[in-house]
């Protein structure tokens, strides 16, 4: 048996879990800073590791206590190590660092993206999934499409160009006042919206993988918002002050919004599956948790699409765990000088 104790802090969650043998969740805890971070309509870096500081003890603790084991039986520390937010990862791997070191526990470095897919090996269709699939992996930080050839095997084979798929959900729920997080804002009011009241062009992209939102966003801010007379660019911040047109349909426009970035995802993606004759789609991170995106994946595939649940979509540490047992099993250890990787790319994992 193999017990891990994940622990995640890339972003604006400070989370830790114990996943038995990559596949039972037997604690996951998660402290969201949403609240702390709603003021600002998105997540504040120095205000984030520092709310990391605060709760990480009591966070961890409580995935041991909850889990019901001693550290004793603990096999190894898997933290993640990048991409995301320098200061907060520091906080999570210095962490790990000081309980392997205490408790003389092994310790696994991962990646935060890796971890996003293997929340699919936490849910009852694992065993369902074959290879070769393709990853698309959507947050608030990223919007990776991935050809994952078997276990630890990645090719990256695009990306977005600007803003993250999270990210468009969250500047557009900030422009029409819809709130913070965005996405599920957004999602709410669409369904009370025609989807088809306003059409947005498709953004041209370098790569036929790659992904272009903020072109998106730009135009829904043209059509929501009064612009300036004579205005040349604009000011950073000024689409939030900017006031909405009397006349416009928020939940049309939310609707509309929506099906643009779903269908680029998805085009994209059944595009991806298609070149590399793919046995399966993985959706995952904070937007697969989106309705509009899950149906739609599922209607053009033509193939099996895995996505986790709501739990499992946003940030957490049993994915970390569960990616953590992979690699521990196969051999992966890492120093105690371990260092953080804010940039870190999937496509650096590739073994073999
Ligand atoms: O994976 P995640 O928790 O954090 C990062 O690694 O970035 O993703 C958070 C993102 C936010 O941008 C949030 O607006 C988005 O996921 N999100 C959604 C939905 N729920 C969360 N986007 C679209 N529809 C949703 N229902
Ligand atoms: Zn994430």
């Amino acid at each position: 048996m193999t017990l891990i104790l994940g622990i995640e802090t890339s972003c604006d969650e400070t989370a830790a879990a114990v996943v038995r043998d990559g596949r039972t969740i037997l604690s996951s805890v998660v402290a969201s800073q949403i609240a702390l971070h709603a003021p600002y309509g998105g997540v504040f870096p120095e205000v984030a590791s520092r709310a990391h500081v605060e709760v990480i003890a009591a966070v961890v603790r409580q995935a041991v206590e909850e889990a019901g084991v001693s550290y004793d039986q603990v096999s190894a520390v898997a933290v993640t190590r990048g991409p995301g937010l320098a200061g907060s990862l520091l906080v999570g791997v210095n962490f790990a660092k000081g309980l392997a070191y205490a408790r003389n526990l092994p310790l696994v470095g991962i990646n935060h993206l890796e971890g996003h897919i293997y929340s699919l090996w936490l849910t009852e269709a694992a065993h369902k999934i074959a290879f070769p699939a393709i990853a698309l992996i959507v947050s608030g930080g990223h919007s990776e499409l991935v050809l994952m050839s078997g276990h630890g095997q990645y090719v990256h084979l695009g990306g977005t160009q600007d803003d993250a798929a999270g990210e468009a959900f969250d500047k557009v729920a900030r422009l029409l006042n819809l709130g913070y997080p965005g996405g599920p804002a957004i999602q709410k009011a669409a369904e009370n919206g025609n989807p088809r009241a306003y059409s947005f062009a498709r953004a041209r992209t370098d790569g036929p993988f790659d992904f272009s939102f903020s072109g998106l966003k730009t135009a829904v801010m043209r059509e929501a918002t009064v612009q300036p007379a004579g205005s040349g660019p604009r000011r950073r911040g000024e689409e939030r002050d900017a006031p909405l047109k009397p006349t416009v349909r928020v939940t049309d426009l939310a609707a509309s919004f929506q099906k643009a970035l779903v269908d680029a995802l998805v085009e994209k993606t059944v595009r991806a599956a298609q070149a590399y004759g793919a046995a399966a789609v993985l959706l995952t991170g904070g937007v697969s948790a989106n309705r509009a995106l899950r149906e739609t994946l599922q209607q053009e595939a033509g193939l099996p699409v895995y996505y986790p649940p709501l739990s499992l979509c946003t940030d957490n540490a049993a994915m970390i765990a569960a990616a953590g047992c992979y690699r521990f099993e196969r051999g992966q250890r890492d120093g105690l000088d371990m260092d953080v990787q804010p940039m870190w790319p999937i496509i650096s994992l590739t073994t073999g």
